[in-house]
Protein backbone atom coordinates (compact mmCIF):
# COMPACT_ATOMS: atom_id res chain seq x y z
CA UNK A 1 0.00 0.00 0.00
CA UNK A 2 1.29 2.90 -1.04
CA UNK A 3 1.63 5.58 2.35
CA UNK A 4 0.74 9.42 1.67
CA UNK A 5 2.20 12.23 3.24
CA UNK A 6 1.29 15.82 2.98
CA UNK A 7 4.66 17.93 3.18
CA UNK A 8 4.45 21.97 3.49
CA UNK A 9 7.77 23.41 1.17
CA UNK A 10 9.10 26.76 2.62
CA UNK A 11 11.57 27.61 0.18
CA UNK A 12 12.13 31.09 1.44
CA UNK A 13 14.75 33.16 0.03
CA UNK A 14 18.51 33.79 -1.11
CA UNK A 15 19.49 29.79 -2.26
CA UNK A 16 16.36 28.64 -0.66
CA UNK A 17 14.77 27.68 -3.77
CA UNK A 18 17.44 26.07 -5.56
CA UNK A 19 18.13 23.72 -2.70
CA UNK A 20 14.79 22.69 -2.21
CA UNK A 21 13.96 22.65 -5.70
CA UNK A 22 17.56 19.22 -5.65
CA UNK A 23 15.34 18.28 -2.64
CA UNK A 24 11.77 18.10 -3.90
CA UNK A 25 13.38 16.08 -7.11
CA UNK A 26 15.17 13.63 -4.94
CA UNK A 27 11.84 13.05 -2.87
CA UNK A 28 10.40 12.12 -5.94
CA UNK A 29 12.43 9.60 -7.23
CA UNK A 30 12.53 8.16 -3.77
CA UNK A 31 9.19 8.26 -3.37
CA UNK A 32 8.50 6.24 -6.57
CA UNK A 33 11.24 3.63 -5.98
CA UNK A 34 9.51 2.66 -2.25
CA UNK A 35 6.10 3.20 -3.24
CA UNK A 36 5.46 6.70 -1.12
CA UNK A 37 3.31 9.52 -1.99
CA UNK A 38 4.32 13.05 -1.07
CA UNK A 39 1.69 16.12 -1.53
CA UNK A 40 3.47 19.03 -1.53
CA UNK A 41 2.18 22.39 -0.82
CA UNK A 42 4.54 25.32 -1.44
CA UNK A 43 3.82 28.47 1.18
CA UNK A 44 5.34 31.20 1.23
CA UNK A 45 7.94 32.73 3.79
CA UNK A 46 10.64 35.33 5.41
CA UNK A 47 11.69 37.69 2.41
CA UNK A 48 9.78 36.44 -0.32
CA UNK A 49 6.59 36.27 1.90
CA UNK A 50 7.31 40.13 2.57
CA UNK A 51 7.59 41.06 -0.93
CA UNK A 52 4.48 39.42 -1.97
CA UNK A 53 1.73 40.33 1.30
CA UNK A 54 3.95 42.78 3.31
CA UNK A 55 4.28 40.26 6.44
CA UNK A 56 6.97 37.21 7.08
CA UNK A 57 4.83 34.77 8.27
CA UNK A 58 1.33 35.12 6.53
CA UNK A 59 -1.29 33.51 8.31
CA UNK A 60 -2.14 31.03 5.39
CA UNK A 61 1.74 29.86 5.62
CA UNK A 62 0.87 28.39 9.56
CA UNK A 63 -2.51 27.17 8.61
CA UNK A 64 -1.09 24.95 6.21
CA UNK A 65 2.21 23.76 7.90
CA UNK A 66 -0.13 22.76 11.21
CA UNK A 67 -2.02 20.69 8.51
CA UNK A 68 0.71 18.75 7.13
CA UNK A 69 2.49 15.91 8.51
CA UNK A 70 5.80 17.61 8.23
CA UNK A 71 7.49 21.15 6.93
CA UNK A 72 10.49 21.31 4.67
CA UNK A 73 11.74 24.45 5.24
CA UNK A 74 15.35 26.01 3.39
CA UNK A 75 16.58 29.85 4.73
CA UNK A 76 14.76 32.68 5.40
CA UNK A 77 16.92 36.41 5.11
CA UNK A 78 19.08 38.61 2.56
CA UNK A 79 20.10 42.27 2.86
CA UNK A 80 16.78 43.30 1.06
CA UNK A 81 14.39 42.89 4.28
CA UNK A 82 17.39 43.90 6.69
CA UNK A 83 16.29 47.20 7.34
CA UNK A 84 13.05 46.93 7.93
CA UNK A 85 11.24 47.20 11.24
CA UNK A 86 11.73 44.19 13.30
CA UNK A 87 8.28 43.12 12.98
CA UNK A 88 8.51 43.05 9.11
CA UNK A 89 12.17 41.43 9.05
CA UNK A 90 12.66 37.28 7.67
CA UNK A 91 14.08 36.46 10.78
CA UNK A 92 10.66 37.40 13.02
CA UNK A 93 9.11 35.52 10.39
CA UNK A 94 10.82 32.01 11.33
CA UNK A 95 10.71 32.97 15.01
CA UNK A 96 6.56 33.04 14.29
CA UNK A 97 6.64 29.23 12.85
CA UNK A 98 8.48 28.36 15.91
CA UNK A 99 6.20 29.89 18.24
CA UNK A 100 3.68 28.50 16.04
CA UNK A 101 4.24 25.14 15.82
CA UNK A 102 5.46 24.99 19.59
CA UNK A 103 8.50 23.87 18.08
CA UNK A 104 10.73 23.89 21.38
CA UNK A 105 13.38 21.10 21.15
CA UNK A 106 15.90 21.92 18.33
CA UNK A 107 18.15 18.60 17.34
CA UNK A 108 21.34 20.22 15.54
CA UNK A 109 23.80 17.14 14.85
CA UNK A 110 27.27 17.80 13.95
CA UNK A 111 28.81 14.27 12.31
CA UNK A 112 31.76 14.78 10.47
CA UNK A 113 31.53 12.73 7.26
CA UNK A 114 35.33 10.94 6.81
CA UNK A 115 35.14 12.35 3.45
CA UNK A 116 34.73 15.28 4.71
CA UNK A 117 37.94 15.95 7.26
CA UNK A 118 40.40 17.66 5.11
CA UNK A 119 37.34 20.40 4.53
CA UNK A 120 37.82 20.91 8.70
CA UNK A 121 39.54 24.16 9.47
CA UNK A 122 40.90 21.98 12.64
CA UNK A 123 43.04 19.36 12.67
CA UNK A 124 42.26 15.45 11.38
CA UNK A 125 42.97 14.12 14.82
CA UNK A 126 40.60 16.62 16.62
CA UNK A 127 38.18 16.45 14.16
CA UNK A 128 38.00 12.47 13.27
CA UNK A 129 35.48 11.22 14.70
CA UNK A 130 33.51 14.31 16.14
CA UNK A 131 29.80 13.09 16.56
CA UNK A 132 27.96 15.51 18.77
CA UNK A 133 23.79 16.04 18.99
CA UNK A 134 22.95 19.52 20.14
CA UNK A 135 19.75 19.96 21.61
CA UNK A 136 18.73 23.83 21.99
CA UNK A 137 15.85 25.51 23.72
CA UNK A 138 13.99 27.17 20.57
CA UNK A 139 10.74 28.62 22.13
CA UNK A 140 12.18 30.42 25.46
CA UNK A 141 14.85 32.31 26.70
CA UNK A 142 16.16 35.66 25.33
CA UNK A 143 14.53 35.09 21.98
CA UNK A 144 10.84 35.42 23.41
CA UNK A 145 11.25 36.99 26.84
CA UNK A 146 9.57 39.93 28.15
CA UNK A 147 10.33 42.58 28.64
CA UNK A 148 11.32 43.30 24.89
CA UNK A 149 12.05 46.30 23.15
CA UNK A 150 14.15 49.75 22.82
CA UNK A 151 12.48 52.30 25.15
CA UNK A 152 13.31 55.81 26.09
CA UNK A 153 14.84 56.45 29.57
CA UNK A 154 13.99 59.57 31.68
CA UNK A 155 17.36 61.17 30.77
CA UNK A 156 16.21 60.80 26.80
CA UNK A 157 18.79 58.18 26.07
CA UNK A 158 17.27 55.17 24.53
CA UNK A 159 17.71 51.67 26.55
CA UNK A 160 17.09 48.55 24.30
CA UNK A 161 15.65 45.84 26.49
CA UNK A 162 15.70 41.74 25.88
CA UNK A 163 14.96 39.65 28.77
CA UNK A 164 16.35 35.78 29.54
CA UNK A 165 14.06 33.88 31.09
CA UNK A 166 12.89 30.37 31.94
CA UNK A 167 10.22 29.15 33.75
CA UNK A 168 11.19 25.45 35.14
CA UNK A 169 8.50 23.72 33.33
CA UNK A 170 10.00 25.12 29.91
CA UNK A 171 13.57 23.70 31.23
CA UNK A 172 11.98 20.35 32.54
CA UNK A 173 10.53 19.68 29.12
CA UNK A 174 13.78 20.39 27.17
CA UNK A 175 15.72 18.53 29.73
CA UNK A 176 13.92 15.77 28.92
CA UNK A 177 14.10 15.78 25.30
CA UNK A 178 17.52 15.94 25.77
CA UNK A 179 17.94 13.21 28.53
CA UNK A 180 16.06 10.34 26.17
CA UNK A 181 18.20 11.69 23.47
CA UNK A 182 21.41 11.28 25.19
CA UNK A 183 19.84 7.63 26.17
CA UNK A 184 19.75 7.04 22.35
CA UNK A 185 23.47 7.69 21.69
CA UNK A 186 26.53 7.40 24.27
CA UNK A 187 24.86 8.36 27.27
CA UNK A 188 26.71 11.53 27.99
CA UNK A 189 24.58 14.90 28.60
CA UNK A 190 26.46 18.07 28.59
CA UNK A 191 24.12 21.38 29.82
CA UNK A 192 25.71 24.58 28.91
CA UNK A 193 24.90 27.67 31.01
CA UNK A 194 26.06 30.70 32.17
CA UNK A 195 24.93 29.65 36.22
CA UNK A 196 28.29 31.74 37.86
CA UNK A 197 26.76 34.66 36.56
CA UNK A 198 23.47 34.47 35.41
CA UNK A 199 20.14 33.36 37.77
CA UNK A 200 18.03 32.30 34.80
CA UNK A 201 21.04 29.82 34.36
CA UNK A 202 20.98 28.85 38.35
CA UNK A 203 17.69 27.84 38.03
CA UNK A 204 18.33 25.97 34.49
CA UNK A 205 21.37 24.15 36.44
CA UNK A 206 19.21 23.25 39.11
CA UNK A 207 16.52 21.39 36.75
CA UNK A 208 18.55 19.59 34.85
CA UNK A 209 20.19 18.23 37.91
CA UNK A 210 17.37 17.44 39.83
CA UNK A 211 16.18 15.67 35.82
CA UNK A 212 19.11 13.51 36.02
CA UNK A 213 18.27 11.11 38.73
CA UNK A 214 15.31 9.48 36.15
CA UNK A 215 18.15 8.79 33.80
CA UNK A 216 20.87 7.04 35.80
CA UNK A 217 22.28 5.78 33.06
CA UNK A 218 22.83 8.89 31.50
CA UNK A 219 25.99 10.63 32.53
CA UNK A 220 25.31 14.65 33.35
CA UNK A 221 27.65 16.96 33.25
CA UNK A 222 27.58 20.89 33.41
CA UNK A 223 29.77 23.50 31.36
CA UNK A 224 29.93 27.32 31.60
CA UNK A 225 29.29 28.53 28.15
CA UNK A 226 32.73 30.15 27.45
CA UNK A 227 34.37 26.84 28.65
CA UNK A 228 31.82 24.99 26.45
CA UNK A 229 32.86 27.22 23.17
CA UNK A 230 36.23 26.74 24.07
CA UNK A 231 36.14 23.09 24.63
CA UNK A 232 34.27 22.91 21.31
CA UNK A 233 37.75 23.75 19.52
CA UNK A 234 39.73 22.62 21.49
CA UNK A 235 38.69 18.89 22.00
CA UNK A 236 35.40 18.20 20.29
CA UNK A 237 35.19 14.39 21.17
CA UNK A 238 34.93 15.12 24.41
CA UNK A 239 31.07 15.82 23.45
CA UNK A 240 28.04 13.57 23.13
CA UNK A 241 24.72 15.32 23.71
CA UNK A 242 24.39 18.89 24.42
CA UNK A 243 21.68 20.45 25.61
CA UNK A 244 21.38 24.32 26.53
CA UNK A 245 18.88 27.73 25.89
CA UNK A 246 18.09 29.35 23.14
CA UNK A 247 20.73 31.83 22.59
CA UNK A 248 23.49 29.91 24.04
CA UNK A 249 22.41 27.27 21.58
CA UNK A 250 22.27 28.92 18.42
CA UNK A 251 26.07 30.11 18.99
CA UNK A 252 27.45 26.62 20.09
CA UNK A 253 25.31 25.08 16.91
CA UNK A 254 27.53 27.28 14.66
CA UNK A 255 30.78 26.42 16.12
CA UNK A 256 29.99 22.56 16.06
CA UNK A 257 28.72 22.97 12.63
CA UNK A 258 31.62 24.38 11.24
CA UNK A 259 33.58 21.38 12.85
CA UNK A 260 32.46 19.33 10.12
CA UNK A 261 34.06 21.79 7.32
CA UNK A 262 31.04 22.94 6.10
CA UNK A 263 28.07 24.65 8.00
CA UNK A 264 26.81 23.38 4.28
CA UNK A 265 26.41 20.13 5.51
CA UNK A 266 24.19 19.90 8.28
CA UNK A 267 20.32 18.99 8.47
CA UNK A 268 18.34 20.20 11.47
CA UNK A 269 15.25 19.07 12.84
CA UNK A 270 12.47 20.88 15.33
CA UNK A 271 9.89 19.31 17.28
CA UNK A 272 7.08 20.24 19.33
CA UNK A 273 5.57 18.16 22.28
CA UNK A 274 2.41 17.15 19.13
CA UNK A 275 1.73 18.26 15.85
CA UNK A 276 4.48 18.63 12.66
CA UNK A 277 7.61 19.23 12.95
CA UNK A 278 9.98 21.75 10.71
CA UNK A 279 12.97 19.79 8.88
CA UNK A 280 15.72 22.53 7.78
CA UNK A 281 19.88 23.25 7.28
CA UNK A 282 21.46 25.13 9.99
CA UNK A 283 22.68 27.13 7.31
CA UNK A 284 21.30 30.32 6.40
CA UNK A 285 20.01 31.71 2.80
CA UNK A 286 23.58 32.76 1.57
CA UNK A 287 22.65 35.89 -0.55
CA UNK A 288 26.14 36.21 -1.44
CA UNK A 289 25.97 33.46 -3.70
CA UNK A 290 22.15 33.35 -4.50
CA UNK A 291 21.12 32.13 -8.41
CA UNK A 292 24.14 31.18 -9.18
CA UNK A 293 23.70 28.23 -8.97
CA UNK A 294 26.14 27.18 -6.91
CA UNK A 295 24.82 26.26 -3.28
CA UNK A 296 25.24 23.05 -1.56
CA UNK A 297 22.03 21.04 -1.31
CA UNK A 298 23.27 18.43 1.00
CA UNK A 299 22.26 19.85 4.13
CA UNK A 300 18.82 20.27 2.56
CA UNK A 301 18.38 17.10 1.67
CA UNK A 302 19.76 15.40 4.84
CA UNK A 303 17.37 17.66 6.64
CA UNK A 304 14.31 16.03 4.26
CA UNK A 305 16.19 12.53 5.15
CA UNK A 306 15.69 13.40 9.09
CA UNK A 307 12.05 13.89 8.36
CA UNK A 308 11.77 10.85 7.03
CA UNK A 309 13.22 9.13 9.93
CA UNK A 310 11.63 11.16 12.74
CA UNK A 311 8.17 12.44 11.25
CA UNK A 312 7.29 9.75 8.72
CA UNK A 313 8.75 7.11 10.05
CA UNK A 314 10.37 5.90 7.20
CA UNK A 315 13.75 4.70 8.21
CA UNK A 316 14.36 2.64 5.28
CA UNK A 317 13.60 5.94 3.00
CA UNK A 318 15.89 7.97 5.15
CA UNK A 319 18.53 5.88 5.06
CA UNK A 320 18.48 5.40 1.23
CA UNK A 321 18.67 9.02 1.17
CA UNK A 322 21.75 9.26 3.64
CA UNK A 323 23.86 6.48 1.61
CA UNK A 324 22.80 8.24 -1.68
CA UNK A 325 24.78 11.82 -0.22
CA UNK A 326 27.84 9.44 1.39
CA UNK A 327 27.71 8.03 -2.71
CA UNK A 328 28.19 11.18 -4.27
CA UNK A 329 30.89 12.25 -2.01
CA UNK A 330 32.28 9.06 -2.16
CA UNK A 331 32.57 9.81 -5.99
CA UNK A 332 34.14 13.00 -5.56
CA UNK A 333 31.43 15.47 -6.08
CA UNK A 334 32.16 18.84 -4.27
CA UNK A 335 30.23 21.75 -4.16
CA UNK A 336 32.60 25.25 -3.88
CA UNK A 337 32.10 25.48 0.55
CA UNK A 338 33.38 22.00 0.50
CA UNK A 339 35.59 21.75 -2.33
CA UNK A 340 39.38 19.85 -2.14
CA UNK A 341 42.15 18.91 -4.17
CA UNK A 342 41.24 16.02 -7.16
CA UNK A 343 38.29 16.43 -6.64
CA UNK A 344 35.08 17.51 -8.87
CA UNK A 345 33.80 21.02 -8.74
CA UNK A 346 29.84 20.70 -9.38
CA UNK A 347 26.97 23.43 -8.71
CA UNK A 348 23.65 22.85 -7.11
CA UNK A 349 21.76 21.18 -10.11
CA UNK A 350 24.77 18.99 -10.84
CA UNK A 351 24.77 17.54 -7.02
CA UNK A 352 20.99 16.93 -7.37
CA UNK A 353 21.15 14.91 -10.63
CA UNK A 354 24.66 12.77 -9.16
CA UNK A 355 22.36 12.23 -6.19
CA UNK A 356 19.69 11.21 -8.38
CA UNK A 357 21.94 8.94 -10.21
CA UNK A 358 23.44 7.56 -6.98
CA UNK A 359 19.70 6.71 -6.42
CA UNK A 360 19.26 4.67 -9.26
CA UNK A 361 22.51 2.91 -8.48
C1 LIG B 1 19.25 29.75 13.43
C2 LIG B 1 19.27 31.15 12.91
C3 LIG B 1 18.05 31.88 13.46
C4 LIG B 1 18.18 31.93 14.96
C5 LIG B 1 17.82 33.29 12.89
C6 LIG B 1 17.79 33.31 11.38
C7 LIG B 1 16.55 33.90 13.45
O1 LIG B 1 20.46 31.78 13.23
O2 LIG B 1 18.28 29.02 13.15
O3 LIG B 1 20.20 29.37 14.10
O4 LIG B 1 18.84 32.83 15.52
O5 LIG B 1 17.63 31.06 15.62
MG1 LIG C 1 21.89 30.51 14.13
Amino acid sequence: MTSSYRITLLPGDGIGPEIMAVTVDVLKALGRQLDLSFEFQEALIGGAAIDETGEPLPQETLTRCQESDAVLLAAIGGYKWDTLPRQQRPETGLLGLRAGLGLFANLRPATILPQLIDASSLKREVVEGVDIMVVRELTGGIYFGTPKGVFATETGQKRGVNTMAYTDSEIDRIGKVAFETAQKRRGQLCSVDKANVLEVSQLWRDRITTLAANYPDVTLSHLYVDNAAMQLIRWPKQFDTIVTGNLFGDILSDAAAMLTGSIGMLPSASLGADGPGVYEPVHGSAPDIAGQDQANPLAQVLSAAMMLRYALDQPMAADRLEKAVTKVLDQGYRTGDIMADNMTRVGCKAMGDALLSALEG
